[in-house]
């Protein structure tokens, strides 16, 4: 290296690396509290012990299940998660009285381990009109609650609520009360997601020196929430400044704009580990399921372009990087989807894409195409893409299907002219080319395939029945292909034909081709006793 030149930041493929750093992060989980308080994603009992039970195939070490003093429901919720859920420590919240601290006594009762969280708000606007106490009272409210429940919990947590808008001396002082105290955690909430990474790392710094104990003999937590989009940010920065556990929920759901995400949390801490100097234990491999068990049972939606577990964060669209990726994932991958618990990097086929990446993926999907082949599927797949914004592999699928079962097309399509109005019998004209010879005919139908299907056999002639039709859609959403597959027989012959067309009066035109055009090459055996099968209506 030159003199002066900047050493570039390791990439992300290095994070691989074998040697694991020594400073431990602890995670907790609060998904089934603070998540739980995201508006409308209130769970049932089993539904908690369901995700507290996935929390721990996670290797989560705290789950915050509940406030068991808010109802008895949610006392039921985290009994039952403290009585199933054995190896993570299973964590109750509880403001500082009495009657909350015992709320959470009996609810952990059964708990293998088990955590006390109380909190008692510090900032002066919280003092002033919420609380209506001094500084004085704050402390001495906070010491009598934590020394009596420190009798019945060997872990207590304290949280100065809205401590990042306190005074940082007041701040200094009440965390020194509660560990002389007898808090075994003390946690630093941002509570309205109002500090910025480089003040909350500076914060975290000053406590430290002012409360050495902290993240050493005690444990130092932070629990940020995103109402600037900054929990993730913030808490990575407490972690570089010296917290050792961090507080977060599965998808960032939680009050207001959430909280900050365990999974972008964890993941930046395994991804830039050689930054971040750290570890976790949770299982990469879970994050995925987990995310998807907590979206489906909050209703809470995991918007697209999420990081981490959104549906595209490992989706590449663009031609130039999936030209890249095929060439080495890492160029535009920081991570494997695979360390997740995804199948692998998708590359998202659409009109950007080029012949590279088209090529691989036929070749995935199992389709052994020449050269000539290959172009010729590719012309289909763009001619696709024009209409159609993204190619799944079952867009694919049907098209490549459509190239190796090719047959001699005696009868071609033309053009077609479909009218369907309310209250009008349906009519098609169709023109169909059989040689070079250009045909027409028209007529109408009940329903606007039955009119096609009735043009076409004006024309051919064929007298094959149409013994089956079913459509289904290809893919989902409002550009998907529509699939059409008909049987015809003629005599005892049966025919299948298949189409896709993203307009299904097309596909079902083209499946009916595909199938006359089997029928048209197999020799008629007359003599053979016709078919029992009946013409059926087609009205779609
Ligand atoms: O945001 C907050 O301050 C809290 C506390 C209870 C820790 O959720
Ligand atoms: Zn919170």
């Amino acid at each position: 290296m030159k003199t002066g030149e900047a050493q570039a930041p390791n990439p992300g493929f290095m994070s691989d690396m074998k040697n694991k750093p020594k400073r431990k992060i602890h995670i907790f989980d609060t998904t089934l509290r603070d998540g739980e308080q995201s508006p409308g994603a209130s769970l049932t009992p089993d539904e908690k012990l369901k995700i507290a039970i996935q929390l721990e195939r996670l290797n989560i070490d705290v789950i915050e299940a509940g406030f068991p003093a808010s109802s008895e429901g949610e006392m039921k919720a985290v009994a039952m998660v403290a009585a199933q859920v054995r190896k993570p420590v299973i964590c109750g919240l509880s403001r500082m009285i009495p009657r909350d601290i015992d709320a959470c006594r009996r609810a952990l009762e059964k708990a293998a381990k088990k955590r006390l969280h109380v909190f008692l708000a510090t900032s002066q606007i919280h003092r002033d009109f919420k609380l209506k106490k001094n500084k004085r009272e704050i402390i001495e409210m906070a010491v009598k609650n934590i020394r009596s429940a420190r009798k019945d919990f060997r872990q207590v947590e304290f949280s100065p609520e809205d401590a990042s808008r306190t005074e940082r001396n007041f701040l200094a002082e009440v965390v020194r009360a509660a560990i002389d105290a007898g808090a075994t955690s003390v946690n630093i909430p941002d509570t309205v997601g109002y500090t910025v990474p480089q003040e909350f790392a500076e914060l975290i710094r000053f406590l430290i020196r002012k409360n050495p104990e902290l993240g050493k003999q005690v444990v130092l937590s932070v629990h940020c929430h995103n109402d600037l989009g900054l929990a993730t940010a913030n808490s990575l920065a407490a972690i570089h400044a010296g917290a050792n556990q961090v507080e977060c929920t599965v998808n960032a759901i939680g009050e207001r704009a959430g909280n900050a995400s365990m999974e972008e949390i964890v993941m930046a801490i395994n991804t830039r580990r050689d930054f971040m100097k750290c570890y976790t234990d949770v299982k990469l491999s879970e994050i995925m399921k987990t995310s998807r068990l907590v979206s489906h049972l909050t209703g809470m939606v995991v918007q697209p372009n999420r990081a981490i577990v959104g549906r595209n964060a490992f989706w590449h669209a663009s031609g130039i990087h999936q030209d890249g990726v095929l060439k080495k994932r890492q160029t535009y991958e920081i991570m494997n989807p695979k360390k997740i618990g995804l199948a692998g990097s998708q590359l998202m086929l659409g009109k950007l894409s080029g012949k590279h990446a088209f090529s691989v993926r036929v070749k995935k999907l199992g389709f052994n195409l020449s050269a000539a082949e290959l172009d010729e599927a590719f012309l289909k797949f763009k001619t696709l893409a024009d209409k159609k914004k993204y190619i799944f592999d079952e867009d694919l699928e049907a098209i490549l299907q459509d190239q190796v079962s090719q047959i001699p097309e005696t009868w071609k399509l033309v053009s077609m002219k479909v009218i369907s109005e309310t209250g009008q019998m349906p009519s098609a004209t169709i023109k169909l080319s059989r040689h070079g010879e250009i045909s027409e005919a028209s007529s109408t139908g009940d329903g606007p395939v039955d009119a096609c299907y009735k043009a076409i056999e004006k024309i051919a002639q064929s007298k094959a029945q149409l013994v089956h039709y079913g459509l289904q859609s290809v893919t989902g959403g409002k550009d998907a292909l529509g699939e059409v597959v008909v049987k015809l027989v003629l005599g005892t012959k049966e025919v299948t034909g298949r189409g896709t067309s993203t307009d299904i009066i097309e596909a079902s035109v083209r499946a009916y081709l595909f199938a006359l055009n089997k029928v048209c090459q197999e020799p008629k055996r007359a003599q053979e006793p016709s078919s029992p099968c009946t013409r059926i209506d087609v009205r779609v």
